[in-house]
Formats: C-alpha cells, structure tokens, sequence
C-alpha cells in the first residue's frame, strides 16, 4: 500500500468507526501517518469535509473486500467454522445501490460457496428481474457467512459475532438502500426485536442508510398467497421510489 492508499484506508477506517475497528489498528495507522488524533474539540473543519465527501474507489474497494474475504475464509469465532462446507461472502456489484441482505447460507450456498443460489435464490431472482436489475446490478449478502446445521435459525450470540464482516462490506459498498430479507436481517440491522410482520413496508436505519425491511423469499414460497407477494411487491416499489427520488 502506497501512502495515499493508507491515507484513504485512514479515512475509510475513521467513517466506518470505532465498533469495527480496534484501537491498535487506530493507533498503527496514525503512526504510520503521522496524524495527531483529534483533539477534545473534534476534527479539524477540514478534516471534517473529507470525511462527509469521502467515497472509496473502485480498485480500493476492491482490495477492502478482498481483505475482508480473507478474514472470514479463516474465522474461528463461532462454531460454525466447523461444520461449513464453504463460507459464503456475498457477490455482485461492489458499486450497488441496492444491497440484499438475507440470514445465512443453506444448504446449496454452502456447497457452492454463493449466496441465494438454491430454492429462496430462485425467489430472489424474480424479486430482482422484477424491479428491473439483474443479480449482477445489486449486491446480495447475508447476516451470517457460515450454514448453521440443519438450517436452523442462527442465535443472537452467532448473529452478533458474524454482523461485523457485513458492517464492514456495507462501509465499503456503500449502498443506496439496504433490504433486509426477513427477521434475521431485519432485526439485526434495525437492532429492534420487532417481527418482520410488524415492521416490513417501513424504512428505517442502519448507520445512515435507509433500510426496507420485507418478507424474506423463503417465507413467500412457504406462504404464497396473494396477500404476501403483494405486500413484497409494495415493499420493493418503495425502494424503487427511494432510489427514483435521490437520482
Ligand atoms: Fe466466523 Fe461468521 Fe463463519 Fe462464525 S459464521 S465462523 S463468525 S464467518
Ligand atoms: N437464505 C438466506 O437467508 N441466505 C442465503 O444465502 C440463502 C438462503
């Protein structure tokens, strides 16, 4: 890494906070910098401009995700390690504006190592096709990169040890909107234990972003009735509009 490169990561890694980043890495950093950290008062005005313009470029995004990919290739920090055939990082477009964010691999995703690609994936693909995207325009990602056996729903503990790769990836994508598929996804990115019944069709938050909280699509397969696409439907129309409004 060039100096300007560690600049930019200096950046990126002071927008994307102190909850992904460790103080050590703070503190490497800024001396292989030379930065003072900001004072009592807060950053300089300067300083300031550059973070609230900040956006990383294609090829350090690029090297970001690598890094991060090569993280969880090698994660231990739950038990899923173990059972895994693959890892599953995410793919599609590293400038998206429209990043999904479904629960965990199944079982075909953990054996080709790729997200949304069995039954729910299928389902995915419509939802996609039907707002006008192909799966390469959007970028889909998941709470948790490892298959809990069984497919049962991951617990709070393994949510809360796995949601800082996907902060990470959401800091360097950077999204327009963020989808969150079902309960899994909404709770953790809302941080609410609301259930997706109650809170789908309503955006809320995530560090700045709007979130569209709706039916994941294996609960449309399980539940495909009328009610439910339709309900799909105005969900991904409001994001639609969301995107149609800031272009
Ligand atoms: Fe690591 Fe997440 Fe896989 Fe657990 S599920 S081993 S935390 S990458
Ligand atoms: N269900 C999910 O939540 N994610 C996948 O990647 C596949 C199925």
């Amino acid at each position: 890494m060039d100096k300007k490169d560690r600049i930019e990561k200096l950046f990126f890694l002071k927008e994307i906070g102190v909850n992904i980043l460790s103080s050590e890495e703070v503190k490497k950093m800024r001396k292989a910098l030379l930065i003072k950290p900001p004072t009592e008062k807060g950053l300089k005005k300067e300083e300031k401009i550059e973070k609230s313009n900040f956006s990383l470029g294609f090829s350090l995004k690029k090297k970001f995700l690598s890094e991060i990919e090569k993280e969880i290739a090698e994660c231990k920090k739950c038990p899923l390690f173990n059972t895994r055939k693959n890892y599953v990082f995410g793919e599609g477009s590293i400038d998206a504006d429209i990043m999904f964010v479904g629960e965990a691999p199944g079982e075909e995703e953990d054996k080709q190592g790729r997200p949304f690609v069995g039954k729910a994936g299928k389902k995915l693909t419509e939802m996609i096709k039907a707002m006008g995207f192909e799966r390469e325009d959007v970028f889909i990602a998941n709470i948790v990169k490892c298959r809990p056996p069984g497919n049962a729903t991951p617990t709070p503990q393994i949510r809360r040890t796995c949601f800082p790769y996907l902060q990470k990836q959401i800091a360097i994508i950077k999204p327009k909107v963020l989808i969150a598929l079902g309960n899994v996804a909404a709770q953790t990115l809302l941080d609410t234990k609301e259930t997706i019944t109650k809170r789908r069709g309503k955006f809320g938050k995530y560090q700045g972003i709007p979130v569209m909280p709706t039916y994941h699509p294996s609960y449309v397969i399980r539940n495909y009735t009328v009610a439910v696409r339709k309900a799909v439907w105005e969900d991904l129309k409001k994001v639609l509009a969301l995107l149609d409004e800031n272009s």
